[in-house]
């Protein structure tokens, strides 16, 4: 039987549907070469605003022993015209998606303009950093504030804009409901989970931000769920992201509804290989199970 891992997101034809996610290894393009190499069908670079940030004092990782990865980063970036240098004339094997976040629809649609010199395949909206009082939280939080940075974005560029939500919101399909109705390409699920640790020897919190965001394998069920709700409710491509640290995370995720997932603190465990390793095991599933196409898998777990 012939395999096809091969998909098209929103226009967007990726070799196969794993993808690194925004944030983990930075914004370099070596780093986004080593990634292609190691296997994966597309890369979101770390989120890029406006200004320079130097992001929240250290620590800002803490690991959770089998869990996850706490962090509080606070979006440290070089600004979007230091990315413009480093970016420019850089020619990529696999689609590269600019991840930006802004304060104000302005601020994200300014971003994105900017970033058009570089020929992005699409942008990701960071609506959702958890740890950012002044940006991302406030306006993934808000399904009005959602409809405008959308609305904006969309009209400012003539390339597909895929949203990102954060899990911290009381009803997560009106947040994905606002950003449908502004015409979003995609919607990417999930951003990390608010969390926090404290140190018993210290007695002080672990993070140097005070709390942060979980990762890894404690929110992949609730990315699973989310990601279910999503698919049962709206057309929109979407994007899993959460916890996946082997193939059959990574199967969950399809089966839930993503057409396509996205790998972070997996690397973290596994290392950059970690792209083979599912790819090997999705490749095995699909043929055992005869699944011709990854389109085939997409919301086969729904009754
Ligand atoms: C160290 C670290 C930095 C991150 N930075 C970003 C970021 O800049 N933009 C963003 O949208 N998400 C960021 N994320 C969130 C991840 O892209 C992803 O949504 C989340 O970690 C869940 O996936 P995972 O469990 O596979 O890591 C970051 C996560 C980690 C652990």
């Amino acid at each position: 039987m012939s395999l096809n891992l091969e998909i098209e997101l929103a226009g967007i034809r990726m070799d196969n549907p794993l993808m690194l996610a925004s944030g983990i290894l930075g914004i370099c393009p070596s780093l986004i070469r080593r990634v292609a190499a190691a296997g994966a069908g597309a890369v979101v670079t770390k989120s890029i605003g406006l200004n320079a940030r130097e992001g929240f004092p250290n620590p800002t990782v803490h690991i959770i022993k089998y869990y996850g990865l706490l962090n509080a980063m606070g979006l440290p970036n070089p600004g979007v015209d230091e990315v413009l240098k480093e970016f420019e004339g850089q020619k990529f094997s696999v689609p590269v998606i600019y991840s930006i976040y802004g304060s104000s629809p302005e601020e994200y649609s300014n971003v994105a303009k900017k970033l058009l010199k570089l020929n992005p395949v699409a942008f990701e909206l960071n609506l959702s950093c958890p740890h950012v009082r002044e940006v991302g939280s406030m306006v993934g939080q808000d399904p009005e504030m959602v409809y405008k940075v959308v609305n904006l974005v969309k009209s400012s560029v003539n390339v597909p804009v895929f949203a990102k939500l954060s899990p911290n919101v009381t009803d997560i399909l009106e947040i994905a409901s606002a950003a449908v109705k502004a015409g979003v390409d995609g919607i990417v699920a999930i951003n990390t989970v608010k969390a926090m640790a404290i140190d018993v020897d210290l007695r002080k919190p672990l993070l140097g931000n005070i709390y942060g965001g979980l990762s890894g394998p404690a929110i992949k069920p609730i990315a699973i769920k989310i990601v279910y709700d999503l698919f049962e409710n709206f057309k929109v491509p979407i994007v899993g992201v959460g916890g996946v640290c082997d193939w059959r995370d990574a199967v969950e995720f399809f089966l839930a509804g993503a057409w396509a997932i996205q790998i972070g603190s997996g690397i973290l465990w596994r290392g950059v290989n970690i792209f083979g390793e599912v790819l090997n095991g999705l490749r095995r599933y699909m043929l055992e199970n005869g699944f011709k196409c990854v389109e085939e898998m997409v919301g086969a777990g729904h009754r």
